[in-house]
């Protein structure tokens, strides 16, 4: 039977700074499929991914209408028949990659996409926003800094957008590996991440940190979300067997004409840059794999750590899901203040 919930909605796509493409409307959402499990959505990630969506550039997206909501965390409700109660029972908490459609009260889920969050880390609000930032932003860094950089003890790395979602799990990542940590942030936040023990932080607004990393030798990883030229300049910075690893295309959506750009010759140039001779340098463009088997035993390495406390994730911003808060998410992303994740609270407590 369908039920009536209120969910975001990309009507079309769109660069007008009104938003008047992003709403949240009421509709009916049908039982769970076969294999799908009905969640109740507590909270709902935002990122940069629903901004490229809402302006049509994101690589391989769907086609309006679509409803935004990359990842969540959440309380299961139903159960579609071929479903297996024992991994999902009704009530329990589980976290998802899902792409779209978690900015909603309710989403059907394909069960394999779900991992289950353990009762230690439901016991509170705070908890549960963390886990929410846990599944797509730190999932995406641990992913980066384990398996595709590798990164070691004693290694130095530099990382866009130390103060972003994803940047703020990378340089923790990289730390509690014992790497040194250069990167770029706002200056309103360089002391506050030197603090937490990045070794220099550089304004990215100029190019400052091109020459300075080249003057230490180069690093061995390079984490770069901004894409387009700036992997020109990040490979720049490798030392002779430093990696690079893309995976995002902000930097049209944070340029100062927004002017949408495909990405896609600019991830064929990453790419196909590792089947050149390069020395022993190296490019990769990192892809989450929602549900996969590798996905489930980073989120269980990730959720150990919060739950042991050697990691805290900082959450920079929640609105509620309502078309104010979701056109104000939109507006606000990538030049507000603070640091770490964004959040849409659909069922969570209120701040
Ligand atoms: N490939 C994958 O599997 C995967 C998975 C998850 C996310 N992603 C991608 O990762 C990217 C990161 O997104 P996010 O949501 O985590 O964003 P974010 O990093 O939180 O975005 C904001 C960051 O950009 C910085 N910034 C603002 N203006 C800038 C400018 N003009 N030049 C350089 N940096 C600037 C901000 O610094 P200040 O705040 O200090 O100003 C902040 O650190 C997105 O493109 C997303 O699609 C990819």
């Amino acid at each position: 039977m369908a039920t009536t919930i209120r969910k975001a909605v990309i009507s079309s796509f769109s660069t007008d700074p009104s938003l008047s493409n992003v709403a949240v409307v009421s509709a009916p959402l049908p039982a769970p499929g076969k294999k799908e499990i009905q969640v109740r959505v507590l909270y709902a990630g935002f990122s940069g991914a629903d901004v490229n969506m809402a302006r049509g550039t994101y690589p391989m997206q769907r086609k309006a209408p679509l409803t935004s909501g990359y990842s969540l965390v959440g309380v299961v409700a139903a159960l579609g028949a071929n479903a297996d109660a024992s991994r999902s029972p009704i009530g329990s908490y589980v976290a998802a990659v899902t792409t779209y459609d978690a900015q909603a009260e309710l989403v059907n889920v394909a069960q394999r996409l779900l991992c289950p969050v353990p009762p230690e880390l439901t016991g509170s609000d705070s908890l549960l926003r963390q886990v929410a930032a846990l599944s797509l932003d730190w999932a995406t860094a641990y992913g980066m800094v384990e398996h595709t950089a590798r990164v070691q003890a004693g290694q130095k790395v530099f990382i866009h957008g130390l103060s972003g979602a994803v940047g703020k799990g990378l340089m923790s990542l990289c730390l509690l590996r014992g790497a040194t940590v250069y990167g770029t942030a706002s200056v309103r936040n360089h002391a506050s991440l030197e603090a937490a023990g990045a070794t220099k932080v550089f304004d990215y607004r100029n190019k400052d940190w091109i020459a300075a990393l080249r003057a230490t030798g180069g690093v061995n990883a390079v984490f770069d979300p901004l894409g387009f030229e700036s992997w020109d300049e990040s490979f720049s910075v490798l030392g002779e067997t430093g990696i690079l690893v893309g995976y995002g295309g902000n930097q049209a959506a944070l340029s100062a004409d927004k002017k949408p750009r495909s990405p896609w010759p600019w991830i064929a140039k990453l790419v196909t840059r590792s089947l050149l001779p390069l020395g022993g340098r190296r490019t990769s463009f990192y892809f989450i794999k929602p549900g996969s088997a590798g996905w489930q035993a980073d989120m269980a390495a990730l959720m150990g750590l919060l739950r042991e406390g050697r990691i805290t994730v900082p959450i920079k911003a929640v609105w509620d899901l309502d078309t104010e808060g979701l056109r104000e998410a939109h507006r606000s992303w990538g030049s507000m203040p603070g640091m770490g994740s964004l959040l849409i609270r659909v069922a969570g407590e209120s701040a």
